[in-house]
């Protein structure tokens, strides 16, 4: 209530089920922008936090249970049949920065003991200062992927929601930036940047790579969060455990997230089920003609020219 005229005074754009607020150069939800302003204020990294963060639909499902798995196996190993991921949600298991702060929940953060996992879907550039800042920061991991695959699952994830949607309107909206937390290109770019700058306090993984070699990027993300593989859990077959653990059929195939289950998502709860759809890249191949493919492509090679980050 307190940043009700702030938030008023705002852009805005209605852009499928949501109404989004222009925000220090995003479109962020606008239930999201008190707690955005609060978290930038108030929360305070702690040096061993892990933030995943995430574009809405490149990913954040499975890196949170590929470092949820990996920052919790000693306590609940991979393999275990006990395990917390083979009977609940990845959403479930690490809790949502954006939507605990836009519901004043911020307290349960801090009452969380370290080391924290949490995940974000705002922007590098948007995350408070201590948390960016070299000597008080924290780590941030970020997965990106192809903008065609992400497009056709948040038109799939949103028709959940507004089943008349078309899939043109999905697609506009991510060509001229308007989507939510977008632009989408300046939302990659602010990680890329900062992992190009400090490669071990922000990690860039892609879905595409973690498809292709599952194994090879959950180490590096173990590595990464200051959790490396031993040369026993190695030997164990603990790598291959938590890809196994983590992959899409194993936990698109458990109850609690076949359709009718339940939703996820306190704030603007979803479907559990919404977040398993296909799980492979190429997709877009199936929703878009060539033209609006190379549009696309063409939009992205464009904002990143002379970034060092290349899509197709
Ligand atoms: P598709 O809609 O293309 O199938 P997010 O988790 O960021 O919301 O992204 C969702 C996308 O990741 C969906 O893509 C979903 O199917 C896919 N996904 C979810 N869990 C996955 C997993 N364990 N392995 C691979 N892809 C997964």
């Amino acid at each position: 209530e307190e940043f009700g005229d702030l938030v008023a005074a705002l852009p805005s754009r209605q852009q499928s089920i949501l109404e989004l607020r222009l925000y220090q150069g995003f479109w962020l939800p606008e239930h999201w922008v008190p707690g955005t302003i609060v978290f930038q204020r108030r929360f305070t990294p702690r040096p061993d936090d892990v933030i995943l963060a995430s574009y809405p639909k490149c990913g954040t499902t499975w890196l949170k249970a590929l470092a949820f798995a990996t920052a919790a196996r000693t306590a609940y190993p991979p393999g275990g049949a006990r395990h917390p991921l083979r009977r609940l949600n990845p959403h479930d298991c690490v809790p949502f920065i954006d939507e605990i702060f836009a519901s004043g929940e911020e307290a349960k953060l801090e009452a969380l003991p370290s080391p924290r996992l949490m995940n974000t879907h705002l922007p590098y550039a948007l995350l408070p200062a201590p948390v960016t800042a070299t000597a008080t920061g924290c780590r941030v991991a970020y997965v990106c992927r192809d903008p065609k695959d992400m497009v056709v699952s948040l038109w799939h994830f949103l028709r959940r929601a507004k089943p008349d949607l078309l899939f043109a309107d999905t697609f506009e909206s991510v060509c001229d930036g308007t989507v939510v937390v977008g632009p989408v290109w300046d939302h990659v770019l602010s990680y890329w940047r900062a992992s190009v700058a400090a490669p071990d306090r922000a990690l860039f993984l892609r879905y595409e790579d973690m498809l292709r070699d599952p194994g090879g990027n959950v180490r590096r993300l173990a590595e990464f969060m200051g959790r490396p593989f031993s040369a026993a859990e190695e030997a164990a077959g603990d790598v291959a455990a938590v890809v196994e653990l983590c992959s899409f059929d194993e936990m698109k195939g458990l109850e609690v997230n076949r359709p009718g289950s339940g939703t996820a998502g306190r704030y603007r709860p979803m479907p559990r089920d919404a977040f398993f759809r296909k799980g492979v890249a190429g997709d877009w191949a199936n929703h878009m003609t060539p033209e609006m493919a190379a549009r696309l492509d063409g939009i992205f090679r464009e904002k990143l020219q002379g970034t060092g980050l290349i899509f197709s």
